[in-house]
């Protein structure tokens, strides 16, 4: 039975799907849900770190003003007050480089505090770039917000409990040093984003390959019960959906072991019925032909056992121990007067004799079943020879099909170690010197030395299976020493 071949957790559908597994398309879509997800949120965040960041700096801004307005307030009433403010300014300034200006100016909007001494005195003019800016921070009373792209700066007033407001400060920032300080801060949110990302894929390939492991061992044991084995069940630990899977797996494999067995044993009846039927048909030659009993059991055997010392393959021993025994199955087209000739046949006679090696092979020729393709092959060629001196086609050496080749050799032997109605059996030694004599002229002269070599296996199985009842009676005086093969067996 084919089917499908089981990949490694491949999805089963075709197309891109068929050739990405679960456990990749589940990484990919994780790893890919987890990426989308920090990406988003880092975007919400740097939006709200942004505007924390603007809005803090705009608040440090107004507290700094706001401060040195306090500080300034008693300064400005007394005498030389940019005495106190430039040092002041200097100081407040120092180590903070977004603070790009800082300024106190008196009633009038003279500079009277500020980093440069030679600034002091002079009207100060506010920049026409300057915008008025929203702020994001509550302004007090008097206070007001402008800037550009690059600059931010608040203007508090200075107020003195009895003089009312005496004057006001100016601090500018920076803005792109807000920006510097946004940027860094997006930069470590991406790093360690990024570092978190790495961490959760790691995390969730960990996951998926140990939530993985239960497939794998189903995998695997698919992949045994494909190749045949339905001994071992599958055993996995897992999830109750994929065990009962894999119950239900098992369950299957022991049917199908038990279906494979009922197969096994109507195959071997089958085999064995048509093993009965063909000796049986032999056996209907044979006791037509008055053949010694046993003869076409004989020749299946031994022909099985030199096939199997020839290196043949198992089946093909098996089917010439059961397709040999009908090898002369064409005598039943011969006549009775001539099959059972006591003496030597006429040439006419032996002619047609000749003929049921033809015969055989149209009444076994019709069937595809190897054995009776084997068992014609064997009806048509057993009386064919090596040197091509045989009959009915004159095949030479390996022309002719070894199961012609092994049934020639063995049924010979087994004719001339055999009484016959036309001559008794011959001694041992004289029928091995036959064998030896025809080796390259009617046998495979391989097939004759494996023979002899093993001669005793032979012997054993003549004596095995021996002439159990005589089907004819050997007639006085009709025995005779023949020397030509076809008429020691024809
Ligand atoms: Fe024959
Ligand atoms: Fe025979």
């Amino acid at each position: 039975m084919s089917g499908p071949a089981i990949d490694s957790g491949s999805c089963p559908s075709g197309g891109l799907f068929g050739r990405i597994s679960f456990r990749a398309l589940a990484m990919i879509a994780t790893a890919g849900t987890i990426a989308a997800t920090t990406a988003v949120l880092t975007r919400v965040n740097e939006q709200q770190i942004r505007e924390v960041i603007e809005q803090g700096a705009e608040s440090n801004l107004l507290l700094e003003a706001r401060n040195l307005a306090v500080l300034t307030g008693d300064v400005l009433l007394g005498e030389f007050p940019e005495l106190i403010l430039v040092p002041l300014v200097k100081d407040l300034q120092k180590g903070r480089p977004e603070l790009v200006q800082i300024l106190v100016l008196d009633r009038g909007g003279r500079i009277v505090g500020g980093p440069e001494p030679r600034q002091i005195g002079e009207l100060h003019r506010s920049s026409e770039a300057l915008e008025p800016l929203v702020s994001r921070v509550l302004l007090n009373p008097g206070e007001t917000f402008a800037g550009t792209q690059e600059i931010l700066q608040v203007r508090t007033p200075i107020q003195h409990n009895t003089e009312g407001e005496i004057g006001s400060v100016l601090v500018s920032l920076d803005r792109g040093r807000i920006h510097d300080s946004i940027r860094a801060t997006r930069g470590a949110m991406v790093r360690s984003s990024a570092v978190l990302l790495a961490l959760a894929v790691a995390l969730v390939m960990i996951v998926i390959t140990v939530l993985f492991r239960p497939v794998d061992v189903v995998r695997r044991g698919l992949r045994r019960i494909g190749e045949g084995d339905l001994d071992t069940p599958i055993k996995v630990r897992g999830p109750s959906e994929l065990t009962g899977l894999v119950e239900t797996l098992n369950e299957m494999t022991e049917q199908l072991k038990a279906s494979r067995r009922t197969i096994k044993a109507r195959e071997d009846e089958t085999v064995a019925t048509q093993r009965e039927v063909i000796i049986t048909l032999g056996e209907v030659v044979e006791s037509r032909s008055h053949e010694t009993a046993n003869h076409t059991r004989r020749v299946g055997a031994m022909s099985a056992e030199l096939a199997l010392l020839a290196g043949l393959p198992a089946e093909d021993v098996e089917l010439l121990r059961m397709a040999a025994p009908v090898h002369d199955i064409g005598k039943i087209g011969i006549r009775d007067d001539i099959l059972n000739k006591p003496g030597e046949l006429t040439p006419t006679e032996f002619e047609v004799m000749k003929t049921h090696a033809e015969i055989g092979h149209q009444i076994l020729s019709g069937s595809d079943r190897p054995i009776l393709r084997a068992a014609a092959i064997i009806a048509f060629e057993h009386h064919e020879r090596w040197d091509g001196s045989g009959y009915p086609r004159g095949l030479m050496r390996e022309e002719i099909n070894i199961f012609g080749r092994i049934v020639s050799l063995v049924d010979v032997f087994d004719a001339l170690h055999s009484n016959r109605i036309y001559r008794s059996a011959l001694p041992l030694p004289e029928i091995l010197d036959r064998l030896r004599s025809e080796r390259r002229r009617s046998f495979d002269p391989r097939l004759v030395d494996i023979f002899l070599a093993h001669k005793d296996r032979f012997l054993t199985i003549c004596e095995e299976i021996g002439d159990g009842r005589r089907l004819v009676e050997l007639r006085e005086g009709s025995l005779k020493t023949v020397s030509r093969l076809d008429v020691v067996h024809r």
